[in-house]
């Protein structure tokens, strides 16, 4: 089920000082296989130090372009990402899963979208402007944008050229929280932005869309802002790109559950610890289930529940009915029942 093809690295190029992108030839014969829609990431795999490391980044190059390119920002002790930018190159190869993911945009001409982004936040939200940008009419597109200065803010100069070449369409707003930048905000993406923004600035202009990407704390404060202004919450649309960790751990488990999983057709059955997620446990028998970053982010990892209970340590992903319905992620997710049986197949 987890599908990965060996891609080589066309280029890789330094975008900030903590940042790069990564772009990859993509061979004739797998162009269909990595077809995207604006919005979705990769999951990439490689071994370093004899560990398999997997990690998802979105994609930032829109859909029309002939590349697949995804930005890696370097977090500080992040393994992937500190190799990424250091000492991978063109001409490297690397294992990448065909696109996923939900947050994406098919842009409608002549429809007005918003996005809100911070740090990193912006790859696929840039993928969603180039996409809005190219299906032409008059619809317009404001991006507001929050980094530390000016120095960190990623595909900086790529919007700017998206804005001068879509005058009356793209409307950027750069926030710096550390420096004072002429025609830029200061201070960070809050709710008195959003309210200057769009009850002011853009207060004759009715947004279709909404979408959000970057940390948690931001990603809440303008999902509830939109909603006191009256927006529908299905108007709004988020991405994680880091997560809080406090609060979210259910009590632990201390005990053995018999569980039953099916993967691509095939059934196994064994005893796992409940103080392990399902997936640790499933990856642990060898099996093949599909995942990426582990992290309760990406909804790769979406199982059902057949039979049995289990909880999720965080979930900002499936809806209370999805939940109803019996998916899980299985990466978040503990037994709290003696048996429990799950189908990554039907979902
Ligand atoms: S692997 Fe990403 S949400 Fe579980």
């Amino acid at each position: 089920m987890s599908d990965f093809h060996t891609l080589t690295i066309s280029e890789v190029k330094q975008e900030t000082p903590n940042s790069v992108s990564i772009s990859f030839n993509v061979p004739d014969a797998l162009v269909e296989t990595f077809r995207f829609t604006a919005g979705q990431y990769l999951t990439l795999k490689h071994r370093l130090n004899d560990k398999e490391e997997r990690r998802a980044y979105s994609l930032c190059s829109s859909p029309s372009e002939a590349i697949l390119k995804v930005g890696v920002k370097k977090v500080p002790d992040g393994r992937f990402s500190v190799f990424a930018n250091t000492k991978l190159k063109a001409g490297d190869t690397l294992e990448v899963m065909p696109p996923q993911g939900t947050f994406v945009l098919e842009p409608q001409p002549d429809v007005n979208y918003a996005a809100f982004a911070a740090g990193s936040g912006i790859t696929p939200i840039l993928a969603i402007v180039k996409a809005a940008m190219e299906v032409g009419g008059d619809g317009k597109f404001l991006l507001v944008y929050g980094n530390q200065s000016m120095r960190e803010t990623m595909f900086a100069s790529e919007l700017l050229q998206l804005q001068k070449e879509h005058p009356t369409r793209l409307f950027l707003e750069f926030i710096y929280s550390r420096t004072q930048e002429e025609e830029a905000l200061f201070g960070r993406i809050e709710r008195s932005t959003v309210n200057f923004l769009l009850k002011n600035k853009f207060e004759d202009t009715t947004f279709n869309d909404y979408f959000l990407c970057g940390p948690e704390p931001m990603i809440d404060l303008v999902s509830a802002t939109l909603k006191e202004q009256g927006v529908n919450e299905k108007q709004i649309h988020f991405e994680l790109f880091t997560t809080a960790e406090e609060g979210l751990l259910v009590e632990s488990h201390d005990g053995n559950t018999e569980i039953t999983v099916t993967v691509d057709d095939e059934t196994d059955s064994f005893v796992m610890s409940q103080k392990n997620s399902v997936l640790e446990a499933v990856l642990e028998q060898g099996l093949d289930a599909p995942y990426s970053c582990q992290g309760g982010i990406c909804s790769t990892c979406i199982a059902r529940i057949k039979e049995g209970k289990a909880e999720m340590r965080k979930n900002q992903i499936l809806t209370d009915g999805e939940i109803a319905e019996g998916l899980i992620l299985t990466c978040q997710a503990h037994p709290t029942t003696a048996k429990l049986v799950i189908d990554y197949d039907d979902v």
